[in-house]
């Protein structure tokens, strides 16, 4: 398993003239993050949540969503292999739209996405091979049932990341990402979806859901995977039985 994805190439190299750069190249300036510390949350717990830094590549990524979401380019969201309207409604209701790579701030993502690929597997050997992403918009009265991202053993989605681009989000506004511990239901962490905030779990061990969100509310979903079978996202949720109150 060598070598970088396909997807990840192809950016237009940038040019280095300082002129050119001043004028038409906007400086995406990649959000940094404590690889050892994520590395190490991921190992002791299975996840991890960061605030990002508010960079250009934040901004362009909110304006996109929301230009998107505006002019209809997200579509309702599936799961699994039900093509039920009815099932899928009560499962999730929030409407994507996959990154193809062509926007700036798409583009920076995926770098961003591609130095935690290195970086993660530099650490913990998970062999992460390629990264596919979304945008998500839950509109008020969204949600997402409690569910895995990964079938166990699969062995397609290892890590999940969710990047939220919401700003003063308000935890009364609802739409948290709820994270169990598999072992005995428990709440893990309940996460608010504040621009700028990153969390990151283990696709195959962490049940998650989110709760209605009371505003729409705004994220890029992403999956490092551990081969590239292409985008096949309705094999990829398993919905789980809602946790005991
Ligand atoms: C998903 C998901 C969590 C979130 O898209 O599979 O669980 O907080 N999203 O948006
Ligand atoms: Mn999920």
């Amino acid at each position: 398993m060598t070598g970088t994805p396909e997807k990840h190439n192809r950016r237009a190299p940038p040019v280095w003239s300082p002129i050119l750069s001043l004028q038409t190249h906007i400086p995406a300036g990649l959000p940094r993050i404590d690889l050892d510390a994520l590395c190490r949350a991921l190992v002791e717990q299975g996840w991890a949540v960061f605030a990002l830094a508010d960079t250009a590549m934040l901004t362009a990524l909110r304006e996109e969503a929301l230009a998107l979401w505006q002019e209809d380019e997200l579509t309702r969201a599936g799961i699994g292999r039900a093509d039920d309207f009815d099932i899928v409604r009560e499962i999730r209701r929030d409407k994507t739209k996959w990154f193809d790579g062509a926007s700036e701030a798409q583009a920076a993502y995926l770098d961003f996405a591609e130095t935690l690929r290195v970086g993660i597997n530099e650490r913990l050997l998970l062999g992460l091979f390629a990264f596919e992403a979304h945008y998500a918009v839950y509109e008020p009265g969204g949600f997402y049932r409690r569910h895995l991202d990964s079938f166990r053993g699969a062995r397609n989605r290892i890590l999940s990341s969710v990047l939220y681009l919401n700003p003063g989000w308000e935890p009364a506004d609802g739409g948290l990402l709820r994270l169990f511990d598999e072992r005995d239901d428990s709440v893990m962490a309940d996460i608010v979806p504040e621009c700028g905030t990153f969390a990151v779990f283990l696709s195959e061990e962490i049940p998650h859901e989110v709760t209605a969100a009371l505003k729409a509310r705004f994220s890029i979903a992403g999956w490092h995977r551990c081969n590239d079978l292409g985008r096949a996202p309705a094999l990829q949720a398993r919905v789980l039985p809602l946790a005991a109150p």
